[in-house]
């Protein structure tokens, strides 16, 4: 007889406590391809949580497609069309590949690397306004590097860091109360990030500089300049999908390397702390997991997916997955094989395209925190937000040693 937990995979109220690990590990043993039934009456879908699959259909885009939503719940059909025509994490090929083209020859790992001091003076300005107190939410100290990070490539003024704050709280915190106060308030997010970034495109126009939106505001696709929509949409991504990951990542850092004890490794061998990041990102990823929907029927081991259903590849699954990584569920910074993990994606066209941007941000904040507060550790329970794709804190309450300010030093 075919498993049926007793647990919605899509519902909200599996994740209070963070991602449910055992049940994932007792899909991967007795049941990889699992046609997941929601409590609400939406509709199902197979979620997948072998490694092995994982990889085979997010390299597989012709048979399994991103233009039907790539979240838990697919999009409704009527918005399907215009979301796969403009949205680059909802587009196939061949208007996928053209546009990411543009992306991967604008935001480089050239540009990616020249901000490494810059991250590095974010750090210590987030850390400075809290590090004579000897106490704070780490929250604030986690998000604010990716916030100005982000906005510098972009070319976001400094001042607009809280709007950014606040859009990136209401679009992808949208399932938690606290951060947006129903569909509408997030729609009316979307609207305002994107008016700003048609506003910005505008002034770009007119007075180009060294930043990204200058050279997507006069980027063109085979002669033809990219659409409004197009260009908003990938401002929005850069700007939300960027700062919300990164931060997730560094407070699941904190979080882990402080409950493992791994925290004074690192400090006694700052080396290790880019393979930790790895580690981390393996076990906790920011984005539990990617959609996608069958175009045709497929076999994914022994079970038939039919053409239209909708699939959910569970990164954190494959992440864990035993075939893959010796003891699982342990953090091991000197894992040889930690970066094989899927957190970025499964590999294949969607593959993110901020990776060695996040993983930069992330090993850069590790070391100023272990290099200015040492004795860190967790004051209180850190707070989950409410979600269910995206893994994210938003309080973590900290005590450390107070110390001096390093402001004009960097
Ligand atoms: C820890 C941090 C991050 C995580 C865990 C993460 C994760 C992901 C995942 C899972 C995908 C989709 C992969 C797929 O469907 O195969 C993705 C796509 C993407 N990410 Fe990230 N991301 C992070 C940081 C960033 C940053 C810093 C940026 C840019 C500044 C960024 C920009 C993008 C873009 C543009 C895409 C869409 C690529 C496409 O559709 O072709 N991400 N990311």
């Amino acid at each position: 007889m075919a498993l049926v937990l007793d647990t919605d995979l899509a519902d909200i109220q599996t994740y209070v406590q963070g991602t449910p690990n055992h049940l994932f590990a007792q899909l991967r043993r007795e049941c990889p391809v699992y046609w997941n039934e929601r409590v609400d009456g939406g509709p199902g879908m197979w979620c997948i949580t072998k490694y092995a699959d994982i990889a085979a259909i997010g390299r597989d885009p012709k048979r399994f497609t991103s233009t039907r939503g790539v979240n838990i719940t697919r999009i409704p059909e009527e918005m399907a069309e215009v979301y796969a025509q403009s949205l680059l994490i909802f587009m196939d090929a061949p208007r996928h590949t053209r546009l990411r083209g543009l992306v991967n020859s604008t935001f480089t790992p050239k540009r990616a690397v020249a901000m490494q001091p810059l991250i590095r003076k974010y750090t210590s300005r987030a850390i400075d306004a809290v590090i004579g107190a000897g106490e704070c939410d780490l929250f604030h100290v986690a998000a604010s590097p990716p916030i100005a990070t982000i906005c510098a490539l972009l070319g976001v003024p400094d001042e607009d860091h809280g709007r950014v704050l606040d859009w990136t709280n209401r679009t992808f915190g949208q399932e938690d109360p606290e951060y947006a106060a129903g569909p509408d308030d997030t729609a009316a997010a979307f609207s305002e990030v994107f008016g700003y970034a048609l506003q910005l495109a505008a002034d770009r126009r007119q007075d180009p500089r060294d930043d990204l939106m200058s050279e997507l505001a006069h980027a063109e696709i085979d002669g033809e300049p990219i659409t409004d929509m197009e260009l908003s949409y990938l401002f929005f991504l850069f700007l939300t999908a960027g700062n919300d990951t990164t931060r997730t990542l560094i407070l699941n850092a904190v979080n882990i390397l402080l409950a493992t004890g791994v925290w004074d490794e690192l400090g006694a061998d700052v080396s290790l702390i880019p393979n930790a990041v790895e580690e981390v990102l393996r076990l906790e990823p920011s984005v539990r997991g990617m959609g996608r929907t069958a175009i045709e029927d497929v076999t994914v081991r022994d079970v038939t997916i039919k053409a239209g259903d909708h699939l959910y590849m569970w990164y954190c699954s494959g992440n864990r997955d035993e075939d893959v990584f010796a003891d699982p569920d342990r953090l091991d910074p000197r894992r040889p094989n930690a970066s094989k993990h899927q957190s970025f994606g499964g590999g294949g066209p969607h593959f993110c395209s901020g990776a060695a941007l996040a993983r930069t941000q992330a090993t850069i904040v590790i070391e100023e925190l272990l290099s200015r507060m040492s004795d860190l550790e967790l004051a209180g329970d850190p707070v989950r937000a409410r979600a269910t794709q995206f893994a994210s804190f938003k309080h973590m309450p900290v005590r450390f040693s107070p110390g001096p300010k390093i402001v004009g030093q960097t």
